[in-house]
């Protein structure tokens, strides 16, 4: 009763002051619940990757031939053209972790840390390295090849079975 004989008694200035305050006060509220949504969903949307981690598209087979290595830096793997086929060897020394680099001169990995050698299979012929060079899965889509750069895998002994057929 005492609020409703006061609010009776607001001044015409008065009455507008509070109308602006609730309408900032509103619209302040309103903004905060639009970004906390607008965050919300951005959780839920999907992320474009990238790079090492992601599937990465290589090139067409016929780009590729016999006996080439390519060196794909995004990847962090060589490409291997085999004559029956691919082997991408992801580059990281099984050694030590060194990068290895291809050598064209001589026709095989060479780490500069150890001395390990690698084939263009990545089987280890030299050098301290425990292993072979490990491989990452290939998928051949149509006349593409793509390195899916998150499927990476170890092995005791090169084998035909890590080479994909083309
Ligand atoms: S890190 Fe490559 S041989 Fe040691």
């Amino acid at each position: 009763m005492a609020d409703r004989d006061r609010t009776e008694e607001l001044t015409d200035e008065e009455r507008k002051r509070r109308s602006f305050l609730r309408k900032v006060m509103w619209s302040s509220a309103g903004l905060v619940l639009a970004e906390s949504a607008l965050a919300g969903l951005a959780l839920f949307w999907p992320r474009k990757v990238q790079g090492f981690g992601s599937t990465i598209r290589a090139g067409k087979i016929d780009e590729f031939e016999v006996g080439s290595v390519t060196r794909f830096r995004d990847g962090k793997f060589y490409l291997s053209r085999l004559p029956e086929g691919f082997i991408a060897l992801y580059w990281k020394c099984p050694h030590l972790g060194c990068t290895v680099p291809w050598d064209p001169a001589r026709g095989q990995f060479a780490c500069p840390c150890h001395g390990s050698i690698y084939e263009p299979t990545g089987q280890n012929v030299a050098g301290p390295a425990p292993r072979p060079m490990d491989y990452m899965a290939i998928e051949i889509r149509g006349d593409e090849i793509w390195v899916n750069t998150g499927a990476i895998f170890e092995r005791r002994v090169h084998s035909d079975e890590h080479v994909t057929k083309v």
